[in-house]
């Protein structure tokens, strides 16, 4: 059968991605929808939509106009520091724009493929399984998991994919992640202070939108974990970058979750248990090395040297 995907947040690292596999793809129809006008440097084989998932009367147009089969939601605010002040803004789009998407995904019997994260656990006991229990310690992961909750409740057909530190690089990136700003600042020469006490499975982007295809493909139900499979300090990432591109490692200082003193808390260990995705969805996860071999490419790549 025809799969009639409709895709939110495509400007952002994952949706950039998630086009990059389902444009021009074999009985697959791809409505690519973001805020503002289209970032992704490919623009054949899907079409694409301004859309602001907080105009409900605008999605729901659009689900009228291209009749979705499923839709991937990765339109998030994704930045936790900002939804620790600004919570009706984080209210609307992470939680209210998701009770409607889902509404509609009910009305219109499609799946509803939703991206949440690590951080609905407090993390004080990771590596984690999809049944254990969350407790977020922030706004923005209460918001991701009040967004978990609407789309249960909800009685659609639904895949929920958590992940957790995603790394990667497209063109017109909006916000940067750990590998490409810890390269940055260390081909700068700048210092960066470095948390060695929050432990984390860094997650290769090019996975998770593979992962994402996947559960569409194959009609994923309920929750997976989907990330690398490597779990490390958060300073031992930033070390390995450094590793790989042979830069000055003295210039990154190692620091602790009480003294960095961010707005919004963050889990100590969290990390995923991937078994369930490993056999429902054929998971396979590139290792960090791997990874960032993958993302040194890319940079040559658009860089016009390869
Ligand atoms: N990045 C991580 O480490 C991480 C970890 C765990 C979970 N996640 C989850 O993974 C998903 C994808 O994350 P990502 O890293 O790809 O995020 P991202 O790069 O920040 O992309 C999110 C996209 O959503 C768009 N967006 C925000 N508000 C919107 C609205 N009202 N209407 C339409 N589009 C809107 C943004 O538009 P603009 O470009 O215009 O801002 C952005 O392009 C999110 O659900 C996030 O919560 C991410």
């Amino acid at each position: 059968m025809q799969k009639r995907i409709l895709l939110t947040g495509s400007n952002g690292l994952l949706g950039q991605k998630i086009i990059h596999i389902l444009q021009d793809r074999v009985n697959t129809s791809l409505l690519a929808t973001s805020r503002g006008v289209n970032r992704h440097p490919v623009r054949e084989g899907y079409t694409y939509k301004e859309l602001d998932i907080c105009d409900h009367g605008r999605v729901a147009r659009a689900f009228e106009e291209f009749k979705p089969t499923h839709v991937i939601h990765t339109a998030a605010v994704t930045q936790v520091d900002l939804c620790e002040t600004e919570h009706a803004m984080c209210d609307n789009i992470n939680v209210d724009a998701v009770d409607n998407l889902t509404q509609l995904c009910k009305a219109h019997d499609a799946r509803m493929i939703h991206i949440s994260t690590d951080f609905v656990f407090d993390g004080s006991s990771g590596p984690y399984k999809e049944s254990d229990s969350p407790a977020p310690l922030s706004y923005y992961g209460n918001s991701k998991l009040k967004a978990e909750q609407v789309v249960e409740a909800s009685g659609c057909k639904y895949a929920i994919l958590r992940t957790q530190l995603l790394y990667g690089i497209t063109p017109a990136m909006s916000r940067s992640n750990i590998v490409l700003w810890v390269k940055d600042s260390l081909e700068k020469g700048k210092n960066i202070k470095v948390v060695s006490d929050q432990f984390r499975c860094p997650t290769l982007v090019e996975d998770l939108a593979v992962a994402s295809v996947a559960a569409v493909m194959k009609e994923a139900d309920g929750i997976y974990h989907i990330s690398g499979a490597e779990m490390m300090s958060i300073i031992d990432i930033a070390y390995k970058v450094a590793d790989y591109w042979k830069l000055d490692k003295a210039l990154i200082a190692e620091t602790d979750s009480l003294s960095l003193n961010q707005a919004a808390k963050r889990p100590p260990t969290t990390g995923f248990i991937i078994t369930k995705a490993q056999l429902d969805l054929d998971y396979k996860p590139h290792s960090l090395a791997q990874g960032l071999a993958h993302v040194d490419r890319q940079m040559k790549e658009m860089a016009g040297s390869i």
